[in-house]
C-alpha cells in the first residue's frame, strides 16, 4: 500500500470513530479528536463507546501505533494534509440540519492552518454547506491558496459500518480542485487498487482486489445532495412497502413474496424492501426532514418526503394497534418487548420505533419485560426501570408469564428463538413480530398465535369461521382461529385477518 497521508479526524461519534480505525487500517495515520474529555480517555485506554462489528479489533490493532486520540484540535490539525469533520448534525426546530458544531469547528480548524489542508464534509450536511465553511475559514484569514473544502459523504450502516466502510458500493469524493481531489485520491487509493483486499488481516467483505470499490469523482454539491438524496430515497422504498404490507393484509397476501417479486426487478433490487414497523435512528428520520427543508428552501416541492413520513409515523400506530387488537387492553397485560434498539445489531436507540411502541405500551398501563442484547443500558436512560418497565437479561426470561411477545427490531437472536422453550414460559403462546422474522407456519406448527407485517395471521388452533358480509374483494374463507382464554371474544385479529385490518382503519 502506498505513503501513509496524516488525517486528522473531528468527532468521534459513530461516523468519525469508524472513519478513524479504517483510515488506520488502510495504512493512514490518524488523529481523532473530541471535546468530551472523558470520552477521549476512555478510547485512550482501550474502550469502545459504540456497539460495532470489528471496531474494537481494528482499535486495538491501530491505537498503539498509526491512530492517537486528543482534544487539543488546534495542535494536532496543524500536521495534518486532510482534515474530516465528522461532528453531528442534529435536526433543528424547523427540521433543518443545526449546523452549529460545523460552524464552530470549521472556525477552531481554520486557527491551525499555516499550509496548504483540504478540509473534508463527511458529515451529512446540506448542499451548500461546503460554501459555508469556505467562508467561515477565509473571514478567519486564511488565505484561498492554503485551503480546499471537499465533500466525501458516508454510507455506513450502524452495525456493519467497518465491512460498509473497507468493502464500499461507491467511493464518492466531491472536490472543486484537481490538488484536492488529488488528496482524497489518495486517501482511498488502498481501497480503489484493490491493494488492501489482498492484504492477511484485511477485513472480510464482498469487495476484493478484482473488484475494488468505484470512484465517483463529482462538484461538492452534488456529493452533498447524493448523501441526503439516497438516505431519502430509502426512506422512501421503506415506506412504499410498508404501505404495499398494509394492502397485502387487507387482501391476505403475503408482502414478502410481493417484494422478492418487486426486487428480483434489476431496476428496482431486492435491499430496503423489508416491511416492518417504519424506519428510526440517527438518520434516516432527521435527514428526510433536512432535504425536505432544502427543497423547501430552494422553492421545490417536494412533497413526496411529507408522504415518507406520514407513513412512517402511521406504521409504529398501526403496529401498536395490532399488539392492542391482540390483548384487547394493555392495562395489567404482561408483554415481553424483544428489541429496544432502532435495529438489530446496535446499541443506538435515537429515534428507535422499538422505543417508541415500548413508550406507547406503557403509557396504557402494560407491564412491560423488555430485552435487547446491547441497547438496554441506553435505554433505561430514556425509559428508567421500574414497577412497569423492567430490563431482563435473555429473551426467554422476558417472556415469562407474558401474555405476548413483542419482536420490535431484527437481531439475529431474535429470529433463532427457541420457540418451543419460549412457548413454555409464556402465559398465552402470542407472538407480535414487527420484522417478520418467522415463517408463519413455523410458530402455527408450535401452536402461537403469530401476528406480522403484511401477512395473514397465523392462528394456533383450526376453527371455521364463517364471514359476515363477505364481498368479491376478500372472499370467504377458513381461518384459523385462536381464542386465548383469558382474552374475550372481542378480538378481531383473533378470528380473522382481514378484521384486523379493518380494525386499525379505524
Ligand atoms: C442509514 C443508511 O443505510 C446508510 O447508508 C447511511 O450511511 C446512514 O443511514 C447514515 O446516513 O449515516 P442506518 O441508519 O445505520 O444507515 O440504518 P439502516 O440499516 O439503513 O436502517 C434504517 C432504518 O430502516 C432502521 O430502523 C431499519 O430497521 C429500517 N429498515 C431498513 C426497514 O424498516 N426496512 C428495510 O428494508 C431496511
Amino acid at each position: 500500500m502506498k505513503d501513509q497521508i496524516q488525517i486528522y479526524i473531528v468527532g468521534s461519534g459513530y461516523v468519525g470513530l469508524v472513519a478513524a480505525a479504517c483510515f488506520a487500517e488502510i495504512g493512514h495515520r490518524v488523529v481523532c479528536v473530541d471535546n468530551d474529555e472523558a470520552k477521549v480517555q476512555m478510547l485512550r485506554e482501550g474502550g469502545v463507546p459504540i456497539h460495532e462489528e470489528y471496531l474494537p479489533e481494528l482499535l486495538n490493532r491501530h491505537r498503539a501505533n498509526r491512530v492517537e486520540f486528543t482534544s487539543d484540535l488546534k495542535s494536532a490539525a496543524r500536521a495534518a494534509q486532510a482534515i474530516f469533520i465528522a461532528v453531528g448534525t442534529p435536526q433543528s426546530e424547523t427540521g433543518s440540519a443545526d449546523l452549529s458544531y460545523v460552524d464552530a469547528v470549521a472556525s477552531e480548524i481554520a486557527r491551525s492552518i499555516g499550509d496548504y489542508k483540504v478540509i473534508v464534509e463527511k458529515s451529512t450536511v446540506p448542499v451548500y454547506t461546503n460554501e459555508w465553511i469556505r467562508k467561515v475559514v477565509e473571514r478567519n484569514g486564511v488565505p484561498q491558496d492554503l485551503f480546499d473544502v471537499a465533500s466525501n459523504p458516508e454510507f455506513l450502516r450502524e452495525g456493519t459500518a467497518v465491512v460498509d466502510f473497507l468493502h464500499p458500493d461507491r467511493i464518492v469524493l466531491g472536490a472543486q480542485t484537481e490538488r484536492a481531489a488529488a488528496v482524497l485520491r489518495a486517501i482511498y487509493e488502498p481501497l480503489t487498487s484493490g491493494a488492501y483486499y489482498r492484504v492477511d488481516h484485511a477485513v472480510p467483505g464482498p469487495r476484493t482486489s478484482d473488484d475494488p470499490p468505484p470512484v465517483l469523482l463529482t462538484t461538492t454539491k452534488a456529493a452533498e445532495i447524493i448523501k441526503h438524496a439516497s438516505n431519502a430515497f430509502l426512506a422512501t422504498k421503506i415506506s412504499f412497502i410498508n404501505v404495499v404490507a398494509n394492502i397485502c393484509e387487507e387482501v391476505g397476501a403475503d408482502v414478502q413474496d410481493v417484494a422478492r417479486g418487486m426486487g428480483l426487478d434489476s431496476r428496482i433490487g431486492p435491499k430496503f424492501l423489508r416491511a416492518g414497523i417504519g424506519y428510526g435512528g440517527s438518520c434516516f428520520p432527521k435527514d428526510v426532514a433536512a432535504f425536505r427543508h432544502v427543497a423547501e428552501q430552494m422553492n421545490v416541492d417536494f412533497g413526496l418526503l411529507e408522504e415518507v413520513e406520514k407513513i412512517n409515523a402511521e406504521q409504529k400506530r398501526r403496529f401498536f394497534q395490532k399488539v392492542r387488537s391482540a390483548l384487547w387492553t394493555f392495562r395489567g397485560k404482561k408483554i415481553a418487548a424483544l428489541g429496544l434498539a432502532f435495529k438489530g445489531g446496535t446499541d443506538d436507540i435515537r429515534e428507535s420505533p422499538a422505543l417508541e411502541i415500548v413508550e406507547m405500551m406503557l403509557r396504557e398501563g402494560a407491564l412491560v419485560r423488555a430485552y435487547d442484547p446491547a441497547a438496554a443500558a441506553r435505554a433505561s436512560e430514556m425509559i428508567p426501570a421500574g414497577p412497569q418497565m423492567r430490563y431482563m437479561d435473555d429473551p426467554y426470561e422476558a417472556a415469562r408469564d407474558a401474555d405476548a411477545v413483542v419482536i420490535l427490531n431484527d437481531w439475529q437472536e431474535f429470529a433463532e428463538l427457541d420457540l418451543p422453550r419460549l412457548k413454555k414460559t409464556m402465559h398465552f403462546p402470542i407472538i407480535v413480530d414487527g420484522r417478520n422474522l418467522y415463517a408463519p407456519q413455523v410458530p402455527l406448527e408450535l401452536g402461537f398465535t403469530y401476528i406480522s407485517i403484511g401477512r395473514p395471521a397465523a392462528h394456533g388452533l383450526t376453527v371455521s369461521v364463517e364471514r359476515a358480509g363477505s364481498d368479491l374483494r376478500r372472499p370467504a374463507m377458513q381461518a384459523r382461529a385462536f381464542v386465548p382464554p383469558r382474552i374475550a371474544p372481542l378480538v378481531g385479529c383473533e378470528t380473522q385477518t382481514g378484521t384486523l385490518a379493518r380494525s386499525e382503519g379505524a
